[in-house]
């Protein structure tokens, strides 16, 4: 039988040079079983603390204990040569996020872990289009995941793929394992959500669904990371490897992320990958155009070639006034991770990150612009009179 996730799988596997790919309903999902499959329960995961928060919790529900990096804080990549070789020797794996679609230093991580026989897995949500050392992004790790609700928007789904194809059937089974069975009323949901959002956006109405959601206690996100509830996730982590107790972390944002998809999903999936080359040249021309600014932090002109960023990461000196100033714009700014997870967490959650200065500076400074927006956002940011956050100003200065 023809597998319903087929043609998504053949179109990625032709992205990646023809790696294996998996479809899961969500990248979080693929990433949870990508970390069962390679980790023991108890092993410590390098990973980037300027970073989503879900993650955070789906490394503790695969009972790992996130170990937190330091980062380059000119564009919050990691920064192998900042990680001390106590931390290297009891790594059991590396986790890059490849953050708003700037590649983590995949060649460099590659060998490191090659030298410790420990596996490295991509998280290349934001970096479908991305390459690193002239490969694409998502093709060093033993595992990576994608998540197809970033550039190709489609609000759902997803893939794990791996280096070893001989791996395909039991991570297959493993997924299906842990799959909800489809709901009607989610399909129905996702399928008229574009349509509903169109329509609260046409009626400027944002404000308000937002006010009354604030109201009525159903915000998941009352700040930019989701309330840690410290106490009730401490009496979870016993529990680990599991998804379950962790489910009120880990579905924030995404309530469907381990639904099995309905045909009309499917469908709807496969039309928005197939338009994913004419997205990813918008992406890149956008980015082009933001690096080359007063707030590119000194990217532009350089002569590596450009790649098409999910978000363009501007420095700015005082980001919430930027925030504001594209709010008056009607332009959302989305994916900011500040405070950094160590911060976020405290030491019972995760490992502080031994160098932490460059990552809370970044988080700080960054402005995740959407790329499609440059000349708007442009506009804005500089009518409000916001100032560029030279990398000179960061911790360790301009390299
Ligand atoms: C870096 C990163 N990885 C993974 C994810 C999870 O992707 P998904 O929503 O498809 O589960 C996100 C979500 O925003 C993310 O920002």
């Amino acid at each position: 039988m023809v597998s319903a996730y087929a043609e998504l799988e053949d179109r990625m596997r032709r992205r990646l040079g023809g790696r294996e790919c998996l479809y899961v309903p969500s990248c979080r999902f693929g990433l949870y079983l990508a970390l069962r499959h390679w980790c023991r329960p108890g092993g410590r995961v390098l990973m980037s603390p300027v970073n989503d928060d879900v993650i955070l919790f789906v490394v503790l529900a695969a009972g790992l204990r996130p170990v937190q990096a330091p980062l380059d804080p000119r564009d919050g990549s990691v920064d192998p040569s900042a990680v001390p070789g106590t931390v290297w020797r009891d790594l059991s794996a590396v986790l890059t996020t490849n953050l708003y679609g700037n590649p983590d230093p995949a060649p460099e991580l590659r060998e490191r872990c090659d030298r410790l026989g420990i596996p490295l897995i991509e998280d290349a949500a934001h970096a479908i289009g991305s390459t690193a050392g002239g490969r694409p992004v998502g093709t060093y790790g033993e595992a990576s995941v994608f998540s197809l609700s970033k550039h190709t928007a489609a609000k759902t789904g997803g893939f794990l793929t791996l280096a070893d194809p001989d791996l395909r059937g039991e991570l297959a089974a493993a997924r299906d394992a842990l799959l909800h069975p489809t709901r009607t009323t989610a399909e129905l949901a996702h399928l008229v959500r574009p349509y509903a959002e169109a329509t609260v956006r046409g009626l400027r109405l944002v404000g308000a669904a937002r006010a009354t959601l604030r109201r009525l206690g159903l915000e998941e996100r009352p700040e930019i990371r989701m309330p840690l509830r410290a106490d009730a996730l401490k009496q979870a982590l016993p529990a680990a490897p599991a998804l379950d107790p962790f489910h009120s972390w880990v579905r924030v944002d995404m309530h469907d992320y381990r639904l099995r998809p309905g045909p009309g999903r499917l469908r709807r999936t496969a039309r928005r990958l197939a338009g994913l080359d004419g997205v990813l040249d918008a992406h890149r021309a956008g980015t082009e155009r933001l690096l080359a600014t007063e707030y590119g932090g000194g990217h532009g002109g350089s002569h590596e070639e450009v790649q098409p960023l999910f978000r363009v990461p501007l420095l700015v000196d005082d980001r919430d006034a930027a925030v504001a100033a594209l709010a008056r714009r009607r332009i959302t700014t989305g994916y900011l991770y500040d405070p950094p997870l160590d911060h976020y967490a405290g030491e019972v959650f995760t490992e502080p990150s031994p160098a932490p200065e460059p990552a809370a500076w970044f988080a700080r400074h960054a402005l995740p612009v959407d790329p499609r927006r440059a000349d708007e956002s442009l506009a804005a940011l500089r009518a409000a009179g916001i100032r560029p956050a030279g990398p000179s100003a960061a911790p360790g200065g301009a390299r």
